[in-house]
């Protein structure tokens, strides 16, 4: 049987099936119970700038009220809902499950620029986060801004948040550079270990009738999960990070897949929300089962096996592949 004991961001893990950030955080029985299932580790879900700059600005506002202010120049501020949802409770939560479950605990801080908000990532470090994971989920909306200056924008994140602390940090990535090896490069540079490949695009469903947009998550499918193995199966040999891969994991075989590929961790979240836990220990003993027919001993012999660093030229091997696939079709 393939051996499922693994490395991911240097923390020793059970198996590369990792709960992605979600709101299972809040979930500890359903958490409990991925870990029984053979989950290796877990993602909190994600501390927003916005919420933490809300917090303390709100903190500032709270001060000034008792000081100084009079009531109208306090009526141009709106009022905090800081105390509902303050990154105390997320500290909190980050300790209950470092008590509760035996596997790390990854914490996650989404954001897009620098700033004071990202000291919350020494404060994550010390509630005893064993890595974080952020998100820079950003998407380019200003015609006057270029692609070069919005990813330097988001490595001085990276950077800010990897100068902070001693734990190690994962960056999770859109799908859509331009030159995604390129970026991943300046990721590694910034001090990141860890990629996590990628970030799902909530497009807003348009009602028609209503004319409103609707604001749903839609649960992922198999379908999205080859962007990414395309994804790591090329990064694969050309950056020491190391790659998770989150998006369209459902099955044994999806998993085998990202391992296949190259990648180190496979994080799993629809399949949980939509079945429960044991959707994980079905992807886990499908991994399993799938790796061992196959007859790998262990992850490291299996990682990369189907990855494109054998290719000897990337690019002239993608232009043929798309050219054959496009005349090959019946
Ligand atoms: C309801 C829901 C909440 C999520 N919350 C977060 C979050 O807080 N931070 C984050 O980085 N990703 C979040 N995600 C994205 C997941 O971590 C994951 O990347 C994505 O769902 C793709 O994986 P999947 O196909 O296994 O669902 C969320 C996803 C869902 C469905």
């Amino acid at each position: 049987m393939t051996e499922l004991a693994t490395r991911w961001l240097g923390l020793e893990l059970q198996s590369p099936l990792v709960v992605g950030a979600s709101p299972l955080t809040d979930d500890l029985d359903a958490l409990k119970a991925c870990v029984r299932a053979g989950a290796g580790a877990v993602v909190m879900h994600s501390l927003f700038e916005e919420q933490l700059v809300e917090e303390q600005m709100a903190a500032h506002r709270f001060i000034d009220s008792r000081i100084n202010m009079d009531a109208e120049a306090r009526s141009f501020f709106p009022e905090s809902e800081v105390f509902e949802m303050g990154s105390g409770s997320y500290l909190q939560r980050l300790e209950l499950l470092r008590r509760s479950l035996d596997v790390p605990v990854i914490a996650s801080l989404n954001g897009i620029s620098t700033g004071g908000w990202t000291g919350h990532a020494l404060e994550l470090e010390a509630a005893g986060a064993h890595a974080i994971e952020l998100n820079l989920y950003d998407l380019a909306t200003d015609p006057s801004e270029t692609a070069d200056s919005l990813e330097q924008r988001q490595l001085a994140v990276v950077r800010s948040v990897t100068e902070q602390v001693s734990i190690p940090v994962s960056v999770k990535l859109s799908p859509f550079y331009s030159a995604l090896p390129a970026f991943v490069a300046g990721v590694e540079a910034a001090g990141a270990r860890g990629l996590v490949l990628f970030n799902r695009f909530y497009q807003p469903e348009m009602d028609l009738d209503e004319l409103e947009l609707s604001r749903e998550v839609v649960l992922s499918s198999s379908a999205e999960l080859p962007l990414r193995l395309h994804a790591a199966a090329m990064l694969y040999g050309q950056t020491s990070l190391e790659m998770a891969v989150s998006g369209g994991v459902h099955t044994g075989d999806d998993a085998a897949k990202a391992i296949l590929s190259g990648a180190t961790a496979v994080q799993v979240v629809s399949a949980i929300l939509a079945d429960g836990p044991g959707a994980l220990g079905q992807i886990h003993d499908g991994l399993i089962r799938r790796l061992s027919d196959m007859g790998y001993r262990d992850l490291i012999e299996a990682r990369g096996a189907l990855s494109m660093e054998r290719a000897p030229n990337s690019r002239t091997w993608e232009r043929l592949n798309y050219a054959r696939l496009l005349h090959g079709w019946k």
